[in-house]
């Protein structure tokens, strides 16, 4: 079978999940593979074996993903008939995984002749020993493929050594370097959205387009993972991934084709054509937040600094916001404005494309007089709005903004998945245009690093924010300077 083919419906395949017990998998795997199976999408054969340190029989790894799995599935979709024949695709192996020897356990539990993807969600510092133990007992051949979870690397340096050592492994393309963000509908929409519509594509350059903000802003905070938030903070975790990816998607030129090369390659470009920042840059153009105590949905939520596992004095970051420059001919000087923050007031994740003003307005610029907005909202609703002057009813020619809106969810009857399903189908499927390639992740740290080495030899500490506010107000201030306003700002 070639790697990007589509398996048969009787194609054997495993799924095979290091961290099987974990976070990741209890939370998001597994609920998307049962959404993949309740619906179909998973040949017969397909099973999935969790992979845990723990001394487990198959039944106890059954018992924790039936207490911690179906509160992740959508009420509407719980079939406890479904469901249980889900549980009949799973197994358990427990795994030392630094022992290359436990590796027969998990070759025992595996057929010859499986299609074996094998997902890493363990931390990425298991990543090189755990693809030398696949292959050393011959676990990995040609059609095997891996995913791997981000965080990837903590710097340039450390994701190079990790894609250098699992490429002694796999081939590049038998890598899934998977960013959930990529497979959210409302971020591929926006590709059919810019190459589907002439009407956009004209207008989608510097000097009709003024300005780009993309915000992705959580309501929620640390949670229990301050073990490894507090050692990566918000650039690291945020924006070196999910918001460079959705800015790739604003700003790349159109590709030749849909393939995964064409894309990614188109991607690259923007990555490289960040405009580096100097440390006077950094000074200017970024700020950190850190959220302190106040009002979350309605209850008063405690300070970062006092959240289970957070050092007392830790000065990571948990908000960011940030002016970034295109150097290329279609978006020179055009800002992109990238924010983002946990215990933020809103659960919001949105592009807003401004377009420029017009050069000359027979109705003035009086009040009500507003640029037009395309309004791309990724979370909690799915919707794209175009915000247009019209003019108000009566007398005379006032005008006021009004929405033209495409309410996503309800234009198409068909089911929308959600991005985990997505792309884990996309990898038993073979289609890679949805992951990022080696040269993109290293060319993203290539412009975050700097940044984040330069906080430190500027010594610039977290500015704090209310817990349920917008961010410090410095993040304000930054995109004042533009003469502009974050959109629930303005
Ligand atoms: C993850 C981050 O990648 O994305 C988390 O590690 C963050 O800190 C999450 O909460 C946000 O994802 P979503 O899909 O809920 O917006």
């Amino acid at each position: 079978m070639n790697i990007a083919t589509t398996p048969s419906n009787n194609a054997v395949i495993e799924i095979i999940i290091f961290g099987g017990a974990g976070d990741l998998s209890t939370r998001k795997l597994l609920p998307a593979l049962y959404m993949a199976h309740l619906h179909d999408e998973l040949s017969d054969g397909t099973r999935i074996i969790g992979v845990g340190r723990q001394d487990w029989t198959r039944q106890d790894y059954l018992d924790l993903v039936n207490s911690h799995s179906p509160s992740f599935v959508e009420p509407s979709e719980f079939d406890d008939g479904a469901w249980q024949k889900f549980l009949n695709r799973l197994d358990y192996v427990k795994l030392n995984l630094s022992l290359a020897d436990d590796y027969h356990k998990l070759k025992a539990a595996s057929s010859a002749s499986a299609l074996r993807v094998f997902y890493l969600a363990t931390a990425p510092s298991l990543f090189t020993v755990v693809c030398a133990n696949l292959s050393s007992v011959g676990l990995i051949d040609d059609r095997s493929r891996v995913v791997l979870e981000k965080p990837l690397g903590t710097d340039l340096a450390s994701a190079r050594a990790i894609n250098a050592d699992v490429a002694r492994h796999f081939k590049e393309e038998q890598v899934y370097r998977i960013d959930h963000y990529l497979g959210k509908e409302t971020v591929q929409n926006l590709v059919a959205l810019r190459f589907g519509n002439a009407i956009f594509e004209t207008l989608w350059r510097a000097p009709y387009i003024r300005s780009v903000q993309i915000t992705v802003a959580e309501t929620v905070g640390v949670g229990s993972r301050a073990g490894f938030y507090d050692g990566a903070g918000a650039m690291r975790d945020m924006v070196q991934n999910h918001l460079l990816q959705l800015l790739c998607i604003v700003a790349m030129e159109p590709p030749i084709s849909l393939d995964a090369d064409d894309m990614r390659d188109e991607k690259l470009k923007v990555l490289r054509s960040l405009r580096k920042m100097s440390l006077a840059d950094i000074k200017r153009d970024t700020v950190r937040g850190q959220y302190v105590e106040g009002t979350s949905d309605g209850q008063t939520v405690k300070a970062y600094r006092q959240e289970d596992g957070v050092p007392a004095a830790s000065s990571s970051e948990t908000f960011v916001a940030l002016r970034a420059q295109i150097n290329n001919a279609r978006w020179a000087n055009v800002p992109f404005f990238l924010r983002t923050g946990k215990r933020m007031q809103k659960r919001q994740s949105e592009i807003i494309i401004e377009f420029a003003e017009q050069p000359f307005s027979i109705f003035g610029n009086g009040p009500g007089s507003e640029p037009s907005r395309l309004i791309i909202s990724l979370q909690p609703q799915e919707s794209i709005q175009l915000s247009m002057m019209v003019k108000e009813p009566g007398s005379g020619m006032t005008l006021h903004p009004v929405k033209l809106g495409l309410d996503l969810q309800s234009s198409s009857d068909k089911r929308r998945a959600d991005a985990y399903e997505r792309l884990l189908l996309d990898v038993i499927k073979g289609r890679l245009t949805q992951f990022m390639r080696r040269d993109q992740l290293e060319a993203a740290w290539m412009w975050v690093e700097p940044i984040i080495d330069g906080w430190q030899s500027l010594d610039d500490k977290p500015r704090n924010y209310p817990a349920g506010s917008w961010g410090p107000a410095a993040s304000s201030a930054l995109i004042a300077r533009d003469n502009l306003a974050w959109f629930e700002e303005a």
